[in-house]
């Protein structure tokens, strides 16, 4: 099982986005997939509600490997499997410091590692001890940002953010910051775009995700951009495809 982390300190970038469109869009290609939402939000629980487990997220920390395990069957469906989003990790968050909560991780995930191809983690916006133990513990990380100052402001924390957990977790690899809800019709974002591009080469995926009323429509209504009936559509879908192939290459899962 390979894990990847969506994370970045800073809200309503498109982690959840990113997240849950790479879990459906793996499940069709016939991947095992699990979601861990580790955001008391919830927001990718909501999402993929129709994919329960019925692991709550909080036990990923807590519960012991047995009582994961014993979730699974042979003959249960794991072609998708939502670890859900619980009011739990609001106690992981203040009452675990970092290396508890990343090495009870590890262990759990160690556990389910034979029942899963790909885990997908989505995170809270904040540097706490959960995204910090999850990308502790995850082998690729990817960050979506908007085109936006204070985004941008988030971005350099970023950097620094993964120089330092990369000495923790040097197998940790970064695939890329994704320009996500990119206006092409305002300066800002284009100008904005290409100074990070510029400054940033290494950090950039290249291409970016544009500003998709569909997107947001999807996600609300618990389906992937694809599936929604109308034209418009049809781009982000494109976009958003063009983002799975790109993980699924760099991350190297066999299909
Ligand atoms: N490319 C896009 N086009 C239009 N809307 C988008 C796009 N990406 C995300 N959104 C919308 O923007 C909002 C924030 O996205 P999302 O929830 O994925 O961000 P997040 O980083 O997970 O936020 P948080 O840190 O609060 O969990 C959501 O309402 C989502 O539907
Ligand atoms: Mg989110």
């Amino acid at each position: 099982m390979k894990t990847l982390v969506t994370a970045i300190q800073k809200g309503g970038q498109g982690k959840t986005f990113a997240t849950c469109h790479l879990a459906l869009d793996f499940k069709e290609r016939g991947l095992r997939v699990a979601v861990a939402d580790l955001d008391v939000q919830g927001n990718a629980s909501y999402t993929l509600s129709n994919y329960k487990s019925g692991i709550k997220a909080s036990q990923l920390f807590r519960a012991s490997p047995d009582t994961l395990m014993s979730y699974f069957s042979p003959s249960t469906d794991r072609t998708l499997c939502l670890i859900e989003g619980d009011p739990g990790l609001a106690d992981i968050e203040g009452l675990m410091n970092v290396g508890e909560a990343a090495s009870q991780l590890k262990i759990n995930l160690k556990a389910l590692s034979e029942f899963f191809d790909v885990l997908l983690i989505d995170t809270p916006p904040s540097l706490g001890v959960i995204m910090s133990s999850a990308v502790l513990v995850s082998d690729f990380m990817l960050s979506p940002l908007e085109m936006e100052a204070y985004s941008l402001q988030g971005f350099q924390k970023m950097v620094t953010v993964i120089n330092n957990l990369r000495k923790l977790n040097p197998s940790l690899k970064f695939l890329g910051m994704v320009p996500n809800k990119v206006d092409g019709r305002k300066p800002r974002h284009v100008q904005n775009l290409s100074t990070l591009r510029n400054s940033y080469p290494d950090l950039m995926v290249p291409f970016a995700i544009g500003l998709r009323d569909s997107i947001a429509q999807a996600l609300g209504e618990k389906m992937a951009v694809w599936e929604v009936k109308k034209t418009a559509a049809r781009i982000a879908s494109h976009e958003v495809r063009a983002l799975a192939q790109y993980v699924i290459e760099k991350m190297e899962i066999e299909q």
